[in-house]
C-alpha cells in the first residue's frame, strides 16, 4: 500500500485528529502482525545465511532509529550477535565495520527517507546482507534490500509517528525470535514463552488507552513549561528518547531525554521546583534504580509524572503522577511504556492549540539530506 500523500482518501474514523486515529489502531495493527507473523518468518533469511552473521547493524532516523535501539535488546538478548546501532545520517559518513558477514536491518516508515537510503547504498557497497522493515511495500527502501519485511500498519498519516513504531517494535521482536530459533539460540519453549506474551500486547494497549484522566492532567502541566526531561534506563531509556521526542514535534517544548544514572553527572545542577520530569520506570530488573533517581528528583523539589507497572508502591509514592501499565515481560515493556507518552505528547499538543497532526517545520517524509 502506498502512503506518500494520501491523507485526504484516508477517513479519521470519527477521531478528531490522525495522531488519534493512530494511537487507538496500535492494538488491531499489533494483532494484525501476529497472525500474520508467517510472512515476517518467511521474509528473513535462511539458517545457512544467518549463520554466517557475526554482528549486526540497525540503522534508521528519528522514531524508526528508537524501534532499532529496542530491537538491539531483543536481538541481543534472544540470539547472542552483537548489535550495533547508528543513526543514518551519522552511519553514511562514519567508520563503519561491515563486511560479507553482517546484517544491516534498516527501518524506515516511509521507506524514502534520503539518509536511510544512502546508509543503506553504502551497507550495500560494503557487500552486507541487506533486510528492510517498513510500510509501505512499493517503496525505494523496500525494494533495494535482498529481505524486505513489511510492517502492514495501514497509512500513517500524522506525522509524529505512532502506530508504525508499534508495527516496527513488533516486526523485530519476531524477527528476532525467528533468528534466535534458526540458530539454535533458543529453544522452542522460549520462543513459544515470548510469543504468548506478545499475544496479549493489544489487550494490554486496550488497557492502557481506557482511562484519559492522567495524560490530560499531565499535559495541562506541561503546556505551561519551556523546557523539560525524560528520564529511563535500558530500554526506558529508550522509551523516554521516544516520548521526549514525540512531545517536541508536537508541542514544541524544548524537551531532553537522559539516562536516569546520568543525571548525576551534571544534569541535576538545573533541576529545581520549576523543573518538571516523565520518568519510565517500567523494567522489572531496572525501575528500582529509577525509582531512587525520582526520589532525588523530589528532593529537589521537582515535579515528576512516572510510567511504571501496578507493583512499585515507592514510585507511586514518590511521583506527582503515575500511570501504570499492565505487567508484561521485561523485553515487550516497551510497547506498552511507550503509548502513555504518545498520549501526553497528543493532550499537550491539543491543549496548546498546536496543528497536531501537522506539527511546523516538519514532513512526513525527510527526502533530503
Ligand atoms: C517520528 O514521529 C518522526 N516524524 C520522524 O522522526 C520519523 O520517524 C523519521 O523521519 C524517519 O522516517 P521514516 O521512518 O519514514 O524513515
Amino acid at each position: 500500500m502506498n502512503n506518500k500523500d494520501n491523507s485526504t482518501q484516508v477517513s479519521k474514523d470519527g477521531f478528531e485528529h490522525y495522531m488519534l486515529k493512530e494511537i487507538y489502531e496500535q492494538p488491531k495493527v499489533v494483532k494484525n502482525i501476529l497472525e500474520n507473523r508467517e510472512e515476517i518468518y518467511n521474509s528473513n533469511f535462511s539458517k545457512e545465511e544467518l549463520e554466517q552473521i557475526d554482528k549486526i547493524y540497525i540503522v534508521a532516523c528519528g522514531t524508526a532509529l528508537h524501534a532499532g535501539q529496542n530491537g538491539k535488546f531483543a536481538l541481543e538478548m534472544l540470539t547472542g550477535i552483537p548489535v550495533i546501532t547508528d543513526i543514518a545520517s551519522e552511519f553514511r559518513y562514519n567508520d563503519v565495520f561491515i563486511d560479507e558477514k553482517t546484517l544491516l536491518i534498516v527501518i524506515s516508515q516511509s521507506g524514502e527517507t534520503a539518509d536511510t537510503i544512502g546508509a543503506l547504498e553504502k551497507g550495500i557497497r560494503y557487500k552486507a546482507k541487506t533486510l528492510s522493515i517498513t510500510n509501505v511495500m512499493d517503496s525505494t527502501i523496500a525494494n533495494m534490500t535482498e529481505k524486505s519485511m513489511f510492517c502492514n500498519a495501514g497509512p500513517e498519516i500524522s506525522i509524529a509517528s505512532t502506530k508504525a513504531y508499534m508495527a516496527q517494535l513488533t516486526v523485530l521482536f519476531l524477527l528476532s525470535l525467528d533468528i534466535a530459533l534458526k540458530l539454535k539460540a533458543i529453544d522452542t519453549q522460549t520462543f513459544d514463552k515470548v510469543l504468548a506474551s506478545l499475544k496479549e500486547i493489544p489487550e494490554k494497549i486496550n488497557i492502557v488507552l481506557k482511562d484519559l484522566t492522567a495524560y490530560k492532567e499531565i499535559a495541562k502541566e506541561l503546556k505551561e513549561v519551556n523546557s523539560m526531561f525524560y528520564i529511563g534506563r535500558g530500554s526506558d531509556f529508550i522509551t523516554a528518547k521516544e516520548g521526549s521526542l514525540k512531545l517536541k514535534e508536537t508541542s514544541y517544548i524544548h524537551s531532553e531525554p537522559f539516562p536516569a544514572g546520568e543525571l548525576k553527572h551534571g544534569t541535576m545542577a538545573i533541576i529545581d521546583e520549576t523543573s518538571k520530569i516523565i520518568a519510565v520506570a517500567a523494567q522489572s530488573g531496572l525501575d528500582a534504580k529509577t525509582t531512587v533517581n525520582v526520589s532525588e528528583l523530589k528532593d529537589k523539589g521537582a515535579k515528576v509524572f512516572s510510567i511504571g507497572t501496578e507493583e512499585n508502591e515507592v514510585l507511586k509514592n514518590n511521583s506527582d503522577i503515575t500511570i501504570l501499565i499492565p505487567k508484561t515481560i521485561d523485553l515487550l515493556v516497551p510497547m506498552l511504556a511507550v503509548v502513555p507518552e504518545q498520549l501526553i505528547a497528543y493532550y499537550t499538543a491539543l491543549a496548546k492549540g498546536n496543528d497536531v497532526d501537522h506539527p511546523r517545520n516538519l514532513t512526513k517524509s525527510v527526502i533530503s539530506e
